[in-house]
């Protein structure tokens, strides 16, 4: 598979590194904006193939597939473009914007007989299938409290003045789209969808959230999730059942997951793989279901990522977070 990145930020040098320990995955192409750049970036990785035209790179016959990490607000252009030529698609989180752009993009991927991903990491590594291969050995859920919480560098660039991506709703930022929505995604990857969503976020000046929180109603237990680009947790992340408490550090990497019994209080660490780059686990998962055609697993992963952004959308519509392509 010849793939090509849309992108020069250290998340596609992540991607690409992950990419290495695919046999399957070639890295072929490079875009950038600017032709410095994309040449610099080629260089960095030994590939030869160079554009700064999207069209021209998605017509190009050296790449079967594209990973695309552009700014938010532009991932289904991006994507629509690549798919038009029958390219498959590896699209960073948050996917897309709303879900008009997510069923516009998928019809494409369908009529053009190719697949479109969406990058969510967590919910591919085996230590979110320990988590779920464990939920029985917890009874009933009654509560799950999950988050992702991290203060941005970007935040600084903000509050002097400036309007990082990340921070803009021109560019479809704000906490839930960048961080919520990875313990969103274990939340619905386990649990499926909700029943009711209620967001209260902290809304910066940029018309985006801060941060915020999201309750989650299922018919048995709430969840709720908090997500911040401005402030800093050292909490874990829990799943609270009657005949026990799963665990783990970082909704981003499911990292240290253990079971504590109930009543007991035994404390069981749960089977895990670590990866210094977990990436490879998404880019393993989504090699397989191209290479075999796995279409159960394919319309599971197209579930998990509709429900995902139809409930930050949700989210958006109730707080009054509009960007700027909806305006
Ligand atoms: N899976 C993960 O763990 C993870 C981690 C971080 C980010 N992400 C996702 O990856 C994507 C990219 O994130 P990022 O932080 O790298 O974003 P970013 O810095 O805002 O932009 C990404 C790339 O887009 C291009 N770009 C920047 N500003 C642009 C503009 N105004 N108009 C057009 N193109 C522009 C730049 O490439 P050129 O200048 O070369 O064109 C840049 O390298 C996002 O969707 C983000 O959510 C995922």
């Amino acid at each position: 598979m010849k793939f090509g990145t849309i992108g020069t930020g250290w998340i596609t040098d992540a991607f690409i590194d992950a990419a290495k320990s695919s046999e399957n995955f070639m890295h072929t192409a490079v875009y950038s904006r600017t032709t410095d750049k994309a040449n610099k970036f080629a260089d960095k990785h030994s590939v030869r193939n160079v554009f700064t035209d999207i069209e021209q790179m998605a017509k190009s016959s050296e790449i079967d597939c594209v990973y695309i990490a552009s700014p938010n607000s532009m991932h289904a252009e991006h994507a629509i473009t690549f798919l038009k030529q029958k390219k498959h698609v590896i699209c960073e989180k948050p996917i897309f914007s709303n879900v008009k752009e997510w069923e516009e993009a998928h019809q494409v991927a369908e009529e053009n007989g190719v697949y479109l991903f969406e990058a969510m990491r967590n919910i591919h590594s085996p230590n979110f299938t320990s988590l779920k291969d464990n939920l029985g050995k917890i009874g009933n859920v009654r509560s799950m409290s999950l988050h992702l919480i991290q203060y941005s560098s970007r935040y600084d660039k903000y509050l002097q003045g400036e309007n990082p991506n990340i921070f803009s709703a021109e560019f479809s930022g704000g906490a839930i789209v960048d961080l919520g929505v990875y313990p969103l995604s274990v939340a619905v990857a386990l649990f499926g969808q909700p029943e009711d969503v209620s967001y209260f976020p902290v809304k910066l000046k940029s018309g985006v959230d801060g941060n915020g929180t999201l309750v989650l109603t299922y018919p048995d237990f709430t969840c709720t999730i908090l997500c911040s680009k401005i402030s800093n947790s050292y909490n874990a992340c829990e799943i609270q059942g009657e005949q026990g408490t799963l665990i783990f550090d970082d909704a981003g990497e499911i990292n240290n997951p253990r079971l504590f019994k109930t009543p007991s209080k035994e404390q069981v660490t749960l089977e895990t793989v670590n990866k210094d780059n977990n990436m490879v686990f998404e880019i393993d998962q989504f090699n397989r279901i191209i290479e075999t055609g796995d279409d159960h697993k394919y319309q599971e992963l197209k579930n998990i990522s509709y429900n995902v952004l139809s409930i930050t959308e949700e989210a958006r519509r109730q707080t009054g977070i509009v960007f700027a392509s909806e305006k």
